[in-house]
């Protein structure tokens, strides 16, 4: 299959050529077929949400296993009401606070969603994210659009078309190219179903933020550091996921002593005829030998790290490091996503020095 991709920024984001691109791509999710688009988050893998056969294609382009439910995208608040059982109060708050935004809502799911979408369950994942591409593309296509990360199931999440295309090229009818994502991790997913509501992954929006609006929050035992034994509530939680090639291992503690360990361990790997690979900071980037070291940006800049981090993935696998050593980041804020998805990416690998 041909992939066509086409590039909308904001500078021609109002010109017929992109809107004449936005309606094609509308088109083909209307007709059954399958377009990948930016959000703020990461790209995603967009089908029509009401279409099992969407749903189906989506899996099997992303060789995903059928059992992890897709997230259902909508651009309109009065476009939920249709796909849920009920609204309660905690997600009409959620709503008028974080949408459009990173967050994603759990709730009871109407008829209308099919089964195929949600993997069986009988709630439904919701988002109306806040990219503007992203809102006219689902406003195209009729309104609900599911959509995944835009990867192959077991890579890190894309956060530039041309990963995409790396992935999942002559796969899929058309990658809207929309730049780098601004976020760069997935969304915050919330279970509204439960007594107490219920953070299953972390991102941008964090307990905090969440707890402002409404109160108790609690966050998915399985998800913490000492849960790592426990099922997840979220069945994609369960994969390793955003997994680069080499073997990741995280060295935490004092600054000096880790610079001093990873740069132990990779001479080691060197000399063994491995090429190391080593995620840094700006602070330390200069003081490490290995074949490949990249910067996840300020220590204190969990923002920057976010954004950066799925792509540093990827390029210590177009390198062919085998093993890599990463420093640990501060865990306040965003920085729990970010250590959330590294532990994972590290298969909880963590050595402290
Ligand atoms: O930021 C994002 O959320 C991106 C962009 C494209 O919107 N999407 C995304 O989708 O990350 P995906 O499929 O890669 O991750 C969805 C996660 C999975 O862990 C899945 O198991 C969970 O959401 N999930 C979906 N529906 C669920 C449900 N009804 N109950 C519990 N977990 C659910
Ligand atoms: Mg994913």
């Amino acid at each position: 299959m041909n992939t066509e991709l086409f590039t909308i920024t904001d500078k021609n984001r109002d010109t017929p050529a992109a809107r004449a691109a936005v309606q094609r791509a509308g088109n083909i999710l209307r007709a059954g077929g399958l377009v990948a688009f930016p959000t703020e988050t990461v790209y995603g893998l967009g089908g029509d949400a009401l279409n099992p056969e969407s749903s189906r294609r989506i899996y099997a382009a992303k060789g995903r296993p059928s059992d992890n439910p897709l997230i259902v995208h909508i651009c309109r608040w009065e476009d939920l009401a249709p796909i849920v059982r009920e609204i309660p109060e905690t997600a009409e708050k959620l709503g008028k606070a974080f949408w459009p935004g990173p967050l994603t809502m759990i709730l009871e799911k109407s008829d209308r969603v099919p089964g195929e979408t949600t993997g069986g369950l009988s709630t439904v994942a919701v988002r109306m994210p806040s990219d503007q591409t992203a809102i006219s593309l689902i406003r195209e296509a009729g309104g609900y659009v599911a959509a995944p990360s835009a990867n192959a199931s077991g890579r890190p999440s894309p956060t530039l078309a041309k990963y995409v295309e790396e992935d999942l090229g002559g796969k899929i009818e058309m990658i809207l190219d929309g730049g780098q994502a601004c976020i760069g991790l997935e969304s915050t997913i919330v279970d509204l179903t439960e007594a107490v509501p219920t953070i299953l992954r972390p991102g941008y929006i964090t307990k905090e933020m969440l707890s402002k609006v409404l109160g108790e929050v609690e966050t998915d035992r399985a998800i913490l550091p000492e849960g790592s034994d426990i099922a997840p509530k979220a069945p994609g939680m369960k994969y390793r996921h955003y997994a680069p090639k080499a073997e990741l291992t995280i060295i935490a503690g004092e600054e000096e002593a880790v610079v001093r360990r990873i740069n132990e361990l990779a001479m080691e790997a060197e000399r063994r005829g491995y090429r190391s690979g080593v995620i840094a900071t700006n602070a330390t980037l200069g003081r490490y030998r290995a074949t490949l070291i990249k910067s996840a940006g300020d220590r204190a800049e969990g923002a920057e790290t976010a954004r950066e981090l799925y792509r540093i993935l990827r390029e210590f696998d177009e390198a062919e490091v085998d093993v890599i050593w990463s420093e640990s980041f501060a865990d306040d804020g965003i920085g729990q996503a970010v250590m959330n998805r590294l532990l994972k990416a590290a298969g909880h690998r963590v050595e402290k020095v």
